[in-house]
């Protein structure tokens, strides 16, 4: 009989909790992936029942879960959910959930899986409370911390905060999340690159001329507006998801598909990013805001915090000298659209006649992150006729709905807990990673907020962004691209 298993969830009381966290362990449980003794317990400052707790979570749950949601299966979940007030700000804060835990693993202990669905100022608290309850100590079973984002809002605080938890835990025991490495089809682009030799040979700037990474957001802060006010799109998206896309993008081939051999390669792709000075900084980053940003609840009126951004990078390394890596994120744009856009180089020399002031569009591949699921390749076709040859561009498509129409894609939540319940970290990111991508983005975060900054410029929500985002790549004569269907 393997040891009890414990959820325990800091912020039961959170949207994380309810919206992602609770569904994505139901669907475990629902598709018998979780062990069947599995205990999930919710701790958060104020008094509730069990039964309040559970028909809390299951209005939520029924909502986002649809046509997955079964009330029988939700009832023998439901079972298994509980709920202990605790508060690690204060002495003995955590000794209902001592007693709690004692009490359901029995006298021979068990396995813990901490998670921290709360706001950042409260993970060390938490970190040095479960050490000093002994909860952290490893006594019948591991002991695991999943640690949400935000991780720390520059390298100086992230640094602080990876002492705090090296203090108590060993890295191994660590998963910081990025759910965005939960995502299909980000796994997908490892998959695509490693398990094919087809366009491994290419990948490179003998044929690349740039690659794009565009995480368009059709929704703006939606409430989140004195969390997201702090943080800016450049926190909240590039140090981590748009940076994780880039190494995925850029790394070398690990030899095994294991937590260290993976993280290795993706620490040396962030490692090739030169740190820009305060003067290149300037250069390569550009902001906008979308308009009524500035009257969203919890935000400054006189906000200068950016909605968009675009942002340009190298990699210096022999693969990639020379190939410039765009990166754009915004909100309140016209389509939610996720993608990876690698521009091949043109051919050398072309012997078919162009008509009068037209170019040649060379090959485009486009991984597609969300919503279109899938992969486009665009090359030339000759267009059928008799006279000459006339060029067209076309796309092969990959559509995941179409490849596995019976297979729903999961939600990156479920891929990622069980991760952690089965203690594979390949798709966590370790410390020095998280360390690397803040350094690269400090310089580019301090050129945004100078006080002599060009303020960010305002855009229309469901509009194609800025302006000035276009400009941005028109001067290196390029333009944003996207291959994938909204
Ligand atoms: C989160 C950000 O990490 O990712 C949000 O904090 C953003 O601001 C979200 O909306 C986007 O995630 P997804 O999975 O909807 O692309």
């Amino acid at each position: 009989m393997p040891a009890p298993l414990t959820i325990v969830i800091f912020g039961a009381s959170g949207d994380l909790t309810s919206r992602k966290l609770v569904p994505a362990l139901y669907n475990l449980f629902h598709r018998r992936r979780l062990p069947p003794e599995m205990r999930v317990v919710g701790v958060a400052r104020s008094p509730l029942t069990d039964d309040a707790f559970r028909d809390r979570l299951a209005a939520t749950a029924r909502e986002r879960l649809k046509q997955e949601w079964q009330p029988e299966r939700w009832d023998e979940f439901a079972r298994r959910l509980a709920y202990v007030p605790g508060d690690a700000t204060q002495p003995g804060g955590l000794e209902k959930l001592l007693a709690w835990l004692r009490q359901a693993e029995g006298p021979d202990g068990g396995r813990r899986l901490f998670y921290l669905a709360v706001t950042p100022e409260l993970y060390a608290p938490i970190v040095n409370a479960l050490a000093e309850t002994g909860l952290s100590r490893e006594q019948g079973g591991w002991r695991r911390l999943v640690i949400e984002k935000p991780f720390g809002r520059d390298l100086a605080s992230a640094r602080a905060l990876n002492r705090t938890l090296t203090a108590h835990f060993h890295e191994d025991q660590l998963y910081r999340i990025d759910h965005y490495l939960g995502k299909e089809t980000v796994q997908n682009i490892l998959v695509f690159r490693f398990a094919n030799l087809l366009f491994e040979p290419v990948w490179n700037s003998n044929y690349i001329d740039h690659v794009q990474i565009r995480v368009d957001e059709a929704v703006t802060v939606e409430g989140r507006g004195g969390y997201y006010d702090k943080h800016g799109v450049l926190r909240d998206m590039f140090q981590n998801h748009l940076l994780q896309l880039m190494t995925l993008v850029a790394m070398e081939a690990p030899a095994r598909f294991a937590a260290d051999p993976l993280r290795n390669e993706k620490v040396k792709v962030l490692d090739a990013v030169p740190v820009l000075t305060a003067a290149e900084a300037c250069r390569q980053v550009f902001c906008g805001q979308y308009a009524g940003y500035r009257s969203e609840p919890g935000v400054d009126p006189r906000s200068r915090t950016p909605t968009f951004a675009a942002v340009r990078l190298q990699v210096d390394n022999w693969r990639w000298r020379g190939v410039p890596f765009y990166l754009r994120s915004g909100k309140g744009l016209a389509a939610r659209s996720s993608e990876v856009i690698i521009q091949f180089r043109c051919p050398p020399h072309l012997m078919f006649p162009l008509p009068p002031g037209t170019t040649l569009q060379c090959n485009r591949l486009s991984l597609c992150i969300q919503p279109d699921e899938g992969i486009h390749l665009n090359f030339q076709s000759k267009v059928p006729g008799e006279e000459g040859v006339k060029l067209c561009p076309a796309d092969l498509e990959f559509h995941y709905k179409d490849a596995y129409p019976d297979l729903p894609i999961p939600e990156a939540y479920e891929r990622l807990l069980l991760d952690a319940i089965q203690g594979d970290a390949a798709l966590f990111m370790r410390s020095d990673e998280i360390e690397r991508a803040w350094e690269i983005m400090d310089p580019l975060i301090a050129a945004s907020e100078r006080p002599d900054a060009p303020a960010p410029e305002i855009y229309a929500v469901g509009s194609a962004g800025p302006a000035g985002a276009d400009a941005f790549l028109a001067r290196e004569g390029r333009a944003w691209l996207s291959l994938c269907h909204h």
